[in-house]
């Protein structure tokens, strides 16, 4: 690619980022060669609409750190320059209708590639303190082909919203090919919807993004795949296959994101094993019914008030699942949040587990709990069968460490949730 005066390039990056009525979003990251690195690992800027009127935000990231500016319109282009001025290696420009990078060479110069954008993201300043700023475009083609009705949409919606902030750190630490699948994915809504927004966060740290939607059904897939080519997208594509036998890239290579939208049943605790086995850095599962536990708290006989009564048991078998999921994810490495990821209007099935790995050492108390629980009630959750010889590891290790050692494993973990 030829190369260009670096002031030049900066100065069309600075009429872009001034442009507040077609900016959308622009990120500086990496380093340049044989310079001091920049202090932020990342610097990303956008038009924002606030009570007091139109701003530039500018988002500071040093790994996990994040600090944000919000710069009145009147005084954008002297904190423009600033931005211009640090030694970050590439810029990554987007607007209403194009997108620019730019890359500063060894020499110091600059290779600069502009292209009309596609892309669906209002631009503009966005009302953030009023209205949230869609992550996906609910008027996108592809949900018309595949057929999605409003809930589903707000659902794709609402679990993208739960990848936002969790993703880029993911995104940051992959390598230059980032790989997503969605486990269960059915009619593939949320797996476009989550293949568009992960590949402009990829684009923007200059990475490659495959998606693979996996799902028995060969039906379903077929149609993903029209809808893929019809909506002309690269680096997505499906996978026939059993979720607990999903292979869905070439040997050797592991998904960095693993998602599930209301796989069923069991298919859930399916997907958190692959997930689990692969070292998944980052995992969100919206569960569906939960019929396993249900039919064992039946099978275990009377267990009192609390699952007595049909519809009691059912909501009771759906917490105490999720409990128990979430407990084997953290005796495995994974710091776990459960959270209703969008209003019970759109789904009843609205709970989500979070889970992002640490790699932080098994705790006694979980064991006790999961012990616990499972002994109260007489159940024996899908995912421990599933996970059983890390289970059991996780056993080996906790009964045969030193007492000095569990404590200082204890403390590991309790740093990282
Ligand atoms: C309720 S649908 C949800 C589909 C999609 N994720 C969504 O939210 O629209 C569940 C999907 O999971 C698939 N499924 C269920 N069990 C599976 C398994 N063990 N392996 C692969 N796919 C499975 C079904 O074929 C179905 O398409």
């Amino acid at each position: 690619m030829p190369t260009t005066d670096l002031a030049s390039a900066l100065a069309d990056v600075r009429a872009l980022l001034l442009d507040e009525q077609h900016l959308v979003r622009a990120v500086a990251a990496g380093r340049r060669r044989g310079v001091q690195p920049p202090e932020h690992e990342r610097v990303e800027v956008r038009p924002v609409a606030l009570r007091s009127g139109p701003h530039l935000q500018v988002l500071f990231r040093s790994g996990p750190v994040v600090s944000t500016r919000n710069v009145p319109a009147a005084e954008a282009a002297a904190v423009v320059d600033e931005l211009l001025a640090l030694p970050h290696g590439n810029w990554h420009v987007e607007t209403a209708g194009e997108t620019l990078q730019l890359r500063v060479t060894k020499k110091g110069d600059a290779q600069v590639h502009r292209a009309a954008r596609e892309g669906t993201a209002p631009a503009g300043p966005q009302a953030h303190d009023r209205v949230k700023q869609r992550l996906v475009d609910p008027d996108d083609p592809v949900f018309r082909v595949l057929g999605a009705g409003g809930d589903k949409r707000r659902q794709v919606e609402a679990f993208v919203r739960q990848l936002a902030p969790l993703a880029p750190a993911v995104l940051e630490q992959a390598g230059p090919v980032v790989r997503a699948v969605d486990l269960g994915c059915g009619n593939a809504y949320l797996t476009f919807a989550a293949h568009r927004w992960l590949a402009r966060e990829a684009g923007g740290r200059e990475k490659e993004l495959r998606t693979v939607g996996v799902d028995v059904r060969e039906d379903v897939l077929e149609n993903g795949r029209g809808a893929a080519r019809e909506a002309g997208l690269a680096g997505l594509g499906f996978a026939r296959g059993s979720i607990a036998g999903a292979e869905p890239f070439e040997e050797g290579e592991r998904p960095d994101v693993v998602l599930a939208l209301h796989a069923c049943d069991t298919a859930t605790d399916e997907a958190l094993a692959r997930a689990v086995r692969w070292g998944a850095p980052l995992v969100l599962a919206a569960p569906c019914c939960h019929r396993d536990v249900q039919r064992q708290i039946v099978a275990a006989g009377e267990r009192g008030p609390v699952v007595r009564h049909a519809i009691l048991r059912e909501r009771f078998a759906d917490v105490l699942t999720d409990a128990l999921r979430a407990l084997v994810l953290q005796l495995l490495g994974y710091r776990v949040e459960v959270v209703e990821f969008i209003d019970s209007a759109h789904t009843p099935r609205n709970a989500m587990l979070r889970a992002v790995r640490t790699g932080s050492a098994p705790r006694a108390e979980h064991l006790a709990e999961f012990d616990g629980l499972c002994r109260e009630w007489g159940v024996q959750p899908a995912l421990a069968a599933e996970l059983a010889a890390e289970l059991d590891a996780v056993r080996s290790a906790l009964a045969g460490r030193p007492a000095g050692d569990r404590e200082a494993g204890d403390r590991e973990a309790q740093a990282a949730l």
